[in-house]
């Protein structure tokens, strides 16, 4: 980088940060399926459904990475309500430029294996990871759950937009948008074009069902809700669970192994949202004992840790019993993080994770081109160095 003599030296770094950043991440504007309103495809106040998308170029054109957002999930008409006018629950409260970087970069060298590709931001605004579907709205509170609809409907609009060529495609997701890929995969698969290359990726989406601190079952009730709610069981892929609650298929450790189409799981295995959810969530920590741990691990008392050591060898063995296919890919690293394949910093940088010397793109782009499996489990906390561990704001809730 040349700079003019009269560049003083602060002003020299400041301009080379922002060259730097905007290498990293560029805006993508938002595009409205108005006609999905006609399918009553809506969101949860029943206003279109949304995406973001960059256009691929040079050898990209055919190929198709569609990333599903997350944001947890709304269980009961009070919670549903509680984010109907939201982003999580409105395209009118969206914003419209998102940052797209990480496996969304468009520089190869931030992205050396999808950066040309068409890359699609799928809004989340249903609140069920895509799987609602009741015909009927509430007029007392115009309620719409509808996500398997916007689902489709977004396909639909995909396929349209060129993806019925697509050649190469990856539906991905993180949070409850890791777990929209899971549970769409396979019908994800049969959307696009028989001969092409499809895969799927979540990340930070492997929810387990595990007991809270109390022994309480908290997800799995969390979770019947949410079917029951939107009505999701239909929509939901087969399964072969011990469990014969509504929410028993909306758990990847069950799902997971009939799905047929490549999967790649991406996954801390002190996964922050679920510690702070599933493991120590709020109803099972009155006292607030776990509040600081949650925040840091580095605050997390001895016998805290151990509870976490517990629940991480939880995780391996749902992950043991569901992800045996020889196509499964997985990165399991010891890092208390959710959400590693959209920021740069986690994503591919110089000091971003690694596992086996490898990064989480290098390891995801190698499985997708069938270069080399992936398939590692990392040491337990602390021996990881490269973690990007989360550190969060008092104020901050999941
Ligand atoms: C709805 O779910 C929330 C979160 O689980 C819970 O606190 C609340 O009591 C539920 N409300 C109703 C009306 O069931």
């Amino acid at each position: 980088m040349v700079f003019a003599q009269s560049c003083t030296l602060i002003y020299c770094i400041i301009s080379a940060l922002i060259s730097l950043r905007s290498v990293e991440s560029y805006f993508v504007g938002i595009t409205y399926v108005e006609s999905a309103v006609a399918k009553g495809a809506v969101c949860l106040d029943g206003s279109p459904p949304a995406y973001h998308l960059s256009p691929g170029f040079g050898s990209g054109v055919n190929n198709w990475l569609v990333q599903i957002e997350g944001g947890g999930w709304c269980n009961n008409v009070t919670t549903c309500l509680a984010r109907k006018n939201t982003r999580l629950g409105s395209s009118k409260a969206m914003v419209k430029q998102l940052a797209f970087s990480g496996i969304f970069s468009n520089k190869q060298n931030a992205n050396p294996d999808f950066y040309n590709w068409n890359k699609v931001k799928v809004r989340y605004c249903d609140g069920s990871s895509f799987t609602g579907d009741v015909e009927r709205v509430d007029p007392a509170t115009n309620l719409h759950y509808r996500g398997a609809r916007v689902f489709q409907a977004v396909m639909d609009d995909l396929l349209a937009k060129g993806m019925n060529k697509a050649q190469n495609a990856l539906l991905s997701g993180c949070s409850a948008g890791g777990l929209t890929s899971i549970l769409h995969c396979d019908k994800f698969r049969a959307l696009v074009p028989a001969g092409a290359r499809i895969r799927c990726l979540s990340d930070a989406g492997f929810f387990i069902n595990a007991k809270d601190i109390t022994g309480a079952e908290h997800i799995k009730a969390f979770y019947d809700d949410v079917v029951t709610t939107h009505g999701s069981s239909k929509n939901l892929p087969s399964c072969s669970s011990p469990l014969s609650s509504p929410g028993k298929c909306f758990f990847p450790q069950y799902v997971v192994p009939q799905v047929s189409t490549p999967l790649f799981i991406l996954n801390a295995a002190y996964d922050s949202w679920q510690v702070k959810n599933i493991l120590a969530p709020g109803v099972a920590d009155p006292h607030g004992s776990w509040h600081d741990c949650k925040l840091d691990i580095k605050q997390c008392s001895s016998v805290q840790l151990t509870t976490m050591q517990d629940f991480r060898t939880e995780f391996l063995s749902a992950l043991a019993a569901s992800a045996g296919s020889s196509t499964t890919g997985l990165f399991i690293n010891s890092c208390y993080a959710h959400c590693q394949s959209e920021t740069q910093e986690t994503w591919l940088r110089s000091d971003s994770p690694v596992l086996g010397d490898t990064t989480i793109a290098k390891a995801i782009g190698d499985w997708y081109f069938d270069r080399r499996p992936f398939k590692k489990i990392d040491c337990p906390y602390p021996c990881d160095k490269t973690c990007h561990n989360r550190i969060f704001e008092d104020h901050y809730e999941a």
